[in-house]
């Protein structure tokens, strides 16, 4: 009786706890990285400013459809937490938690179809980390507040 009760609670438990182990899982090198290659790259890769380069003449950056480097893991969470804090996830927010409820102007960039999308999404949540997805930027502006310290305590990011 006691096995047939294992066996169940395994064969339900089990794949719950693989996917969720999946979605903690997530790291730069396995699963950021090379999805930011295959679908940033083009226009924030090597040959593109950096942040700071990008801040001192974006019109011109723009008008090239350079936006700043996001090549490298360091690059990277100069978008996410500072200087740029929230940019990444106000560009590529799905409508949820943006101030005006429309995706960001980065979020078809996540997939060709909507599954896509949204399976990239999840997989970026994930490696920000638990409650970390947060769109306030560094200094308050407009309706956007500024990130506190506990909320960007938040931010894991595992290379
Ligand atoms: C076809 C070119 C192109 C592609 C592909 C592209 N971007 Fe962009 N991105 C730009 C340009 C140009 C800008 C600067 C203009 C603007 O702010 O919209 C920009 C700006 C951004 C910004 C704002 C940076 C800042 O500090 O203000 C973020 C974040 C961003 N992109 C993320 C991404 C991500 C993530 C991807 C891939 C999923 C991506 N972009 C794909 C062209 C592109």
């Amino acid at each position: 009786m006691k096995n047939k009760w294992n066996s169940k609670w395994i064969a339900v438990a089990l794949p719950a706890l693989l996917v969720a182990g999946s979605a903690v899982s997530q790291t730069y090198r396995v699963n950021v990285q090379p999805f930011i290659k295959a679908q940033c790259a083009e226009c924030h890769g090597a040959e593109s400013p950096s942040l700071a380069e990008f801040n001192l003449d974006q019109e011109k950056f723009k008008k090239e459809k350079q936006g700043p480097r996001t090549d490298t893991y360091e690059n990277l969470l100069q978008i996410i937490a500072y200087p740029d804090s929230g940019a990444f996830m106000r560009r590529v927010d799905d409508g949820t938690n943006t101030s005006d409820k429309k995706p960001g102007n980065m979020y078809k960039y996540l997939g060709e179809t909507e599954a896509e999308r949204k399976t990239n999404l999840m997989m970026l949540k994930a490696w920000l980390g638990e409650g970390a997805w947060n769109l306030n930027r560094w200094a308050a502006r407009g309706d956007v507040p500024a990130i506190t310290k506990e909320q960007l305590d938040k931010i894991k990011v595992k290379y």
